[in-house]
């Protein structure tokens, strides 16, 4: 009797749907907030492609890369690896279809029912497909096929192990092979990454950085996976042994048909490695596209500011680092909207001023020895920030007429036409508090940006691409130059 075809595999290997992973915060008697390291990621990977993921220290790339090979446990979302096309066609609509039903402003009744019928469905789906749900059995299959290279290759190499039973060790667990086969293989892994057959009986302190790290290399492909997970592998080398193992890698990436994702924060990296770009801001992927387009053609204020910030050789590491203006918001808090808005040089009004960012710019306003047109109005007491209702309170020192109303509207409006003043345009309403001694301000709600394709394979997370006017006009690549420009000349 002839045996079933097996079903064709998908092209796309790896499919990440709205991945997300916040870690509790506790005082030891209970939870008092998370971390929200990944805050809802998605993306694709083909057979044979590398994604590289760039941003600053903390945005949470180490915790995608954990999260995807359930080193960590993901706190929701799925993760769909090498299966075959149908099904994997099939999740990709259903879940996209889902995606876009949770993020309509104003869900209709169809699209509710809609919303449950798909959740139904895609229930068994996640549950017999997606890594983030499986049984730990289920998933060793899974394991088998994706392998972690992490920063430091000491942390996967036992100091009291000989190299040959460092580079097995994967095999032996994983696979069914003999030990003469093992031993045979072995020979040939550490051939291909340029060491000799006698260097399998040192221990790891007897290498360099640079052998350890591809001693690495070698333990992980042992059982031919199908995927790799790169984490700053080179980061702790030296510029000269960096380019020798990113050209290991690259060779080996040709001749076994790898798929990589490459997580670094060194752009220079990034560019030669990876097929496309996603660019992490706070646990969030803002800008994803084809490398080549995202270094010449970026679109996202993130993007522009990164790209656009001197890299700083540091003497000591001989590495270099970004430096961007102001600091990045904690994962914990973060901010309101758009979770660039306090750092983008082109912020809107509609971007996420919140009463928190709004409390410092007023008291800087009314800093009488700032601002002469300040001391027309009582002296500042305090803010008293509503911030569910999204109002702050502004108190003085004496009573608000209706002519102190209008100094202060004048003296705002002022601020408003300043330099990073287009927070103050997000102010809704002004009046006369309660108190009398008060004038309350009401801010208008931010609109939230998602991810989105404005081009071809080129995707965006920022409300500038969704203005009616931009969307109309198409105009996404004029806006995209415009932003460019403006950040050049902020950081000039
Ligand atoms: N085990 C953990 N517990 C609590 N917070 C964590 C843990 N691991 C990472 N984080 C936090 O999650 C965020 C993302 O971290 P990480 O993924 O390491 O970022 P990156 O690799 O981009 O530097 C950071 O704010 C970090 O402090
Ligand atoms: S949505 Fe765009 S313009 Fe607005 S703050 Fe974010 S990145 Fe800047
Ligand atoms: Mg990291």
């Amino acid at each position: 009797m002839a045996m079933p075809a097996e079903m064709p595999k998908s092209d796309i290997l790896l499919y990440v749907s709205d991945l997300k992973k916040h870690f509790e915060i506790s005082n030891g008697l209970r939870t008092t907030g998370y971390v929200k390291a990944l805050d809802g990621v998605t993306f694709q990977l083909r057979r044979g492609e590398t994604l590289g993921v760039v941003g600053e220290t903390g945005c949470g790339k180490t915790t995608l890369g954990r999260t995807i090979l359930r080193l960590i446990k993901a706190t929701d979302g799925y993760v769909y690896f090498d299966l075959p096309d149908d099904v994997m066609k099939n999740v990709i609509r259903l879940e996209e279809e889902l995606h876009s039903l949770k993020n309509k402003d104003e869900p209709s009744e169809e699209d509710g029912r809609r919303t449950s019928e798909l959740t139904d469905q895609l229930g068994h789906l996640r549950k017999q497909y997606s890594l983030t749900m499986m049984s730990e059995r289920k998933l060793r299959a899974a394991r088998r096929k994706m392998q972690p290279i992490f920063q430091d290759p000491f942390s996967s190499l036992d100091p009291r192990k000989l190299i040959k039973d460092s580079i097995a060790e994967p095999m032996k667990l994983l696979t069914d092979m003999h030990r003469g086969e093992i031993f045979e293989k072995t020979k040939e892994l550490v051939e291909s990454i340029g060491l000799s057959e006698d260097h399998l009986y040192r221990f790891p302190h007897e290498f360099s950085g640079g052998q350890r790290q591809r001693i690495g290399v070698a333990r992980a492909i042992g059982i031919d996976p199908l995927l790799l997970v790169l984490d700053e592998p080179t980061s702790a080398l030296d510029v000269s042994v960096q380019a020798q193992i990113l050209n290991i890698l690259k060779d080996i990436q040709s001749r076994m048909g790898l798929s990589y994702i490459f997580i670094s924060h060194h752009l220079s990296v990034i560019r030669i490695m990876a097929d496309k770009v996603a660019v992490m801001y706070l646990g969030q992927v803002i800008e994803l596209a084809e490398t080549s387009k995202l270094f010449s053609e970026m679109l996202h204020p993130y993007t522009a500011a990164l790209l656009s910030a001197i890299p700083v050789p540091d003497p000591r590491t001989k590495r270099e680092k970004i430096v961007l203006e102001g600091e990045i918001p904690s994962p914990a808090n973060p901010p309101a909207g758009c979770y660039f808005h306090p750092r983008c040089p082109v912020a809107m009004e509609n971007c996420g001023w919140s009463p928190r960012d709004m409390s410092k710019s007023v008291q800087h306003m009314l800093d009488r020895t700032r601002n002469i047109e300040a001391t027309e109005l009582p002296e500042l007491v305090e803010i008293i920030l509503d911030e569910p209702n999204w109002e702050l309170e502004i108190v003085f020192s004496g009573n608000i007429s209706d002519a102190s109303l209008e100094i202060f509207r004048r003296i705002m409006a002022k601020e408003a036409e300043r330099q990073g003043g287009v927070r103050f345009k997000a102010v809704k309403s002004i009046g006369i508090g309660e108190e009398s001694t008060s004038i309350k301000l009401i801010m208008r709600k931010p609109d939230i940006p998602r991810l989105k394709e404005v081009a071809a394979d080129h995707f965006v997370s920022c409300l500038i691409y969704d203005k009616t006017d931009v969307v109309r006009k198409g105009s996404y690549a004029e806006e995209a130059s415009r932003i460019r420009k403006s950040i050049t000349k902020t950081s000039a």
